[in-house]
């Protein structure tokens, strides 16, 4: 009895537990919530066929995780292990019909004879709403604001380090963290509850809510310690080897590097999207010859196959391969000139 006791007290108090109890898990995404499909048989994590595997399934994966809407099928060679990495391949054939709570309780084969790690399901799906960056530049910097009982309130500087930072900046694939810090400026105090202090995390855990604090609303802080967490800005764009920043060779920064786009498929609407975004006004026709100046790149080739509405407000929206994923050489290089380029332009 008073086993039970303990156990059900450690299940209500650490989610930290509940989440290490699910028997499927993404692994290599940028987030906890996309990534290659892993499931545990017997003790043993494996991957899952992509044969069958389709939207349904996805959605079972992202509501046994806790994570918000099916959003992609990321599956093929995306995510795929590492030869090392010696995963076995476990189930395949899954047929979800999109209402079931786990992955167990769909249709699904044992047998996998025909299938390899370049068939691996991958499952993409919206982070959940408990944690964000606010007052900051853009969605990866500001004030840490955790959500609970359905209201927006702020974490203490007192017990929180790089590590717990680390996990904030993960979870809301926001790459690495840089800096953390309380700021003296009225205007970059939160307002309302302050949720937590004393957050401890080892930097392991998928969700700040994983990690050890004092309860919910407990604490003696102020809103003068508030904690604002910097992290790396996972995507940036703009253009090189131009007279100015809205003409020249497009790059975009992915996880900390900078890499050029391919051409193939490039257009107008991908132009609009590039100069409205680097706040250039609109694009100007450019012939392949125009754009010789302005050289090759080298290093990383980011994106290929891009598509856009024309709408979209970041060129990270819109639909594009794989990062890194192309068949191009810098020859192809996109290259962008936008109308509002100041000065120096020659035939401006
Ligand atoms: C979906 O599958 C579950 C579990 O097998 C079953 O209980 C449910 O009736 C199914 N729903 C539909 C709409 O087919
Ligand atoms: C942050 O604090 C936690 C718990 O006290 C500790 O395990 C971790 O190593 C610390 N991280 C850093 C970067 O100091
Ligand atoms: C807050 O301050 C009061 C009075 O100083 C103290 O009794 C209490 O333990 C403090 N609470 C926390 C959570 O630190």
């Amino acid at each position: 009895m008073a086993l039970l006791f303990f156990l059900i007290l450690a299940i209500c108090t650490r989610p930290g537990l509940l989440e290490s109890s699910s028997s499927v898990r993404l692994v290599s995404g940028p987030h906890h919530c996309e990534g290659r499909v892993e499931v545990k048989r017997d003790g043993q994590w494996g991957t899952v066929c992509d044969d069958e595997w389709d939207l349904n399934d996805v959605a079972v994966v992202c509501r046994e995780l806790g994570c918000g809407a099916a959003t992609g099928t990321p599956s093929g060679e995306i995510y795929k292990p590492l030869a090392e990495e010696m995963q076995p391949i476990l189930i395949s054939e899954v047929k979800c019909n999109g209402t079931e709570d786990t992955l167990a309780q769909c249709g699904q084969e044992d047998d996998v004879y025909d299938c390899s790690h370049n068939e691996d399901a991958g499952a993409s799906c919206e982070i959940p709403e408990t944690v964000r960056l606010v007052g900051g530049p853009g969605r990866c910097v500001g004030r840490v604001e955790v959500k609970h009982r359905d209201q927006w309130g702020t974490v203490c500087q007192a017990g929180w380090n790089l590590s717990a930072a680390k996990v904030v900046c993960q979870q809301l694939g926001c790459g690495k963290a840089i800096l953390t810090r309380t700021y003296c400026d009225k205007v970059s105090h939160g307002q309302g509850p302050i949720w937590l202090s004393q957050v401890s995390c080892t930097g392991q855990e998928l969700t700040v809510l994983g990690c050890h604090s004092e309860p919910w609303g407990k604490n003696n802080c102020t809103h003068e310690e508030d904690t604002w967490v910097h992290c790396e800005d996972p995507f940036e764009l703009k253009l090189e080897g131009g007279d100015n920043h809205c003409s020249g060779r497009l790059v975009v920064r992915h996880k900390g590097t900078w890499g050029s786009v391919c051409d193939d498929g490039w257009g107008e609407k991908e132009n609009q999207v590039v100069c409205r975004q680097l706040g250039c006004g609109k694009p100007l026709s450019l012939s392949p010859k125009a754009r010789k100046p302005f050289g090759r790149g080298v290093g990383h080739i980011w994106l290929d196959d891009v598509h856009c509405s024309g709408r979209e407000q970041s060129l990270e929206k819109c639909q594009h391969r794989f990062w890194g994923h192309h068949d191009c050489t810098h020859k192809e290089d996109v290259a962008v000139i936008c109308s509002a380029q100041d000065s120096g332009f020659p035939g401006a």
